[in-house]
């Protein structure tokens, strides 16, 4: 029995390593949390790649790669539909009508979720290229895609294991190990189609220059400011005299309520007293309306804007603060070399910068 090369090098390559870039993407994203949103994001910048260059392979690859090869009427559809259920049945070599539809959406979903994905991220976190373009709102929203996408292809991904079992099994041969080894038995002269050469040079050429180009413009237009975003310059008289016994809290971090009922009571400022002389509280107090929480568009900002509902001026004692950290468990907080909640930066590495960035979140090991 003579056996043909169905799955070339390229295509076998693209399908295991979407395989892992897709379960890395999916572990990163519903199991393991913000903390490992840098993998989360190497995960989707593989994908893209990916299915970029899985496109230029399907016009320029060998016979099975190409789009052409499986693209099939609506009526060669129906037809292997239909005989799904009877006995009679047609042995495609590459793919057939059903595994072809499986392909062209997973291609769609997968661009979807990382173009999705670039758009909850520029909006939320204002990061990558997108970041001044996007509200937090829009961010929101995008992500709420993002996530039912993510839920969709992980159905997809159930339906098309599903389907390489049930055809490995009613056509008796082990598609897992075509996937592997990339050959299939050819069982009748008519199966073997002419060979159509892949122009791989071409397609290669094409790739890298996409690539090039694309980093090039991500470059670009992640080096603007995001939006709602301000220069984080912070005033002198703030940095010195709110910043002497603390980390001086940015501006965004709290609305200009909470900083002007701070401002109006330094005599009994939290566990202690923050003499301050009365032209310097009203120089920042100016300084805090122009900048507080209002003026931003970030995630903190947004998420630790709505002050306690008991009148304390903590912003650690914000439903928005607490929301988020209500998984760190207390003694966390009160052990060394944390000490104190409102030792931002000894987990946020970002904290004086006020971008708190998942990426820059570490919670350093206990001491004792
Ligand atoms: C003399 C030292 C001192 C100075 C000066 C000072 N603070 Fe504080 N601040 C404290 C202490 C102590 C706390 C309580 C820390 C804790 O319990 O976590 C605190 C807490 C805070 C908190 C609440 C942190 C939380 O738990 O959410 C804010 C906000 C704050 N200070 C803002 C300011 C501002 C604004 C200024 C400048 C006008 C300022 N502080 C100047 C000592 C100081
Ligand atoms: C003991 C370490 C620790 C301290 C101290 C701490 N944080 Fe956090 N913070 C975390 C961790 C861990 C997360 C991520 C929680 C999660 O979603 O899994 C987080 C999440 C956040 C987020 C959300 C980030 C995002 O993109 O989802 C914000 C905003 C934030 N913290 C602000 C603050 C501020 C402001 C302070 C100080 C007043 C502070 N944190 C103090 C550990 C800390």
């Amino acid at each position: 029995m003579t056996s043909v090369r169905v799955w070339d090098a390229g295509v076998r390559s693209f399908h295991w390593l979407l395989a892992v870039a897709v379960s890395a993407g999916a572990l990163t994203g519903f199991v393991l949390g913000r903390l490992t949103l840098a993998w989360h994001l190497v995960a989707g910048v593989v994908v893209l790649v990916a299915v970029a260059w899985r496109v230029v392979w399907g016009v320029l690859g060998p016979t099975y790669a190409r789009f052409a090869s499986f693209t099939y009427p609506p009526a060669v559809v129906l037809a292997h539909l239909r005989a799904l259920r009877g006995t009679g049945r047609r042995r495609h070599l590459g793919h057939n009508p059903l595994g072809a539809l499986m392909v062209f959406a997973f291609l769609l979903v997968l661009a979807a979720i990382v173009l999705t994905g670039v758009l909850a991220l520029g909006g939320l976190l204002k990061q990558g290229p997108l970041r001044a373009f996007l509200s937090y709102d829009a961010g929101r929203s995008w992500l709420r895609l993002h996530n039912w996408l993510a839920i969709a292809l992980l159905a997809m991904i159930a339906a098309h294991l599903a389907g390489v079992a049930f055809e490995s099994w009613r056509g008796r041969e082990n598609l897992v190990a075509a996937m592997l080894t990339g050959d299939k038995p050819v069982l009748t002269e008519a199966e073997a189609t002419a060979p159509v050469h892949a122009r791989a040079g071409l397609a290669w050429t094409i790739v890298l220059a996409l690539l090039a180009a694309g980093t090039a413009a991500v470059a670009a237009l992640a080096a603007l400011p995001g939006r709602g975003v301000p220069p984080a310059a912070l005033d002198p008289v703030f940095a010195e005299q709110c910043g002497s016994c603390h980390l001086a809290f940015p501006p965004s971090l709290a609305p200009a309520s909470t900083w002007n009922a701070i401002l109006a009571d330094l005599q009994h400022h939290f566990t202690t007293q923050a003499p301050l002389s009365d032209e310097q509280v009203a120089h920042l107090r100016a300084w805090l309306d122009a900048n507080s929480a209002e003026h931003w568009d970030t995630l903190p900002s947004h998420i630790l804007r709505r002050p306690a509902a008991d009148g304390s001026l903590r912003i650690t004692d914000t439903p928005g603060w607490r929301r988020r950290h209500a998984r760190i468990p207390a003694a966390v907080f009160a052990a060394k070399p944390v000490y104190r909640r409102s030792a931002c930066e000894a987990c946020h590495a970002d904290a004086a910068s006020g971008r708190f960035a998942p990426q820059a979140i570490a919670i350093p090991p206990a001491q004792d």
